[in-house]
């Protein structure tokens, strides 16, 4: 499939796999830079977060355990609610550990401010938040993330691991869907 093509439920592309590779590079730089030296441990949230993970933990050269969560918003479905249940939790205990969370969007931020609470009460050395892409509530409700790799508008995007309805994760870019 050419870079630009898009499927009929696309209204259109928001990013490129060839911009998103170049800012997922970018950002594995800034990470290499900072956690230089460290032992550091990755933490993905399952599912959306699988390409971003993939491909920033390929471009890193600090070497990096990698481990996962699954959690499940209570509440409409639609908008988070910020009462979040864990469905999976992590393999690797974070007590001690340089820990930095790997999302792929952050909407109104409440999911990952309570994950952040939740995994700072395991006493990681430090932890941090990656985020690929952050709309303008995650910024309104002042989350704290370390690194970002596009601010974009109130959209509903997929691709990328994004989904909707479970459909769309495997594609290389990143589109908004057709209202
Ligand atoms: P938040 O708690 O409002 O930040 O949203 C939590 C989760 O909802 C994100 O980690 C995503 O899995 C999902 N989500 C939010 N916005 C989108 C979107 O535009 N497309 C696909 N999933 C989204
Ligand atoms: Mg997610």
């Amino acid at each position: 499939m050419d870079d630009t093509d898009f499927p009929a439920e696309f209204d259109r592309v928001l990013f490129t796999e060839k911009q998103i590779a170049a800012r997922v590079k970018e950002l594995a730089a800034q990470v290499d830079e900072d956690y230089a030296g460290e032992d550091l441990l990755l933490v993905g949230v399952l599912k959306g977060a699988m390409m971003i993970m993939a491909d920033l933990s390929r471009e890193l050269k600090t070497p990096a355990e990698i481990d996962w969560m699954a959690v499940s918003s209570y509440g409409s479905g639609v908008t988070s609610s910020g009462v979040v249940r864990i469905l999976k939790d992590l393999d690797i205990s974070i007590e001690g550990r340089n820990v930095l969370i790997v999302e792929d969007v952050l909407d109104s931020g409440l999911t990952l401010r309570w994950l952040v609470r939740s995994l700072q009460a395991r006493q990681p050395k430090t932890l941090r938040l990656l985020t690929l892409l952050r709309k303008p509530e995650a910024v309104r409700n002042q989350l704290d993330v370390a690194y970002v790799g596009f601010d974009i508008d109130n959209e509903f995007v997929v691709g990328y691991g994004m989904d909707h309805n479970e459909k769309f994760r495997n594609m290389g870019n990143i589109g908004v869907l057709n209202s």
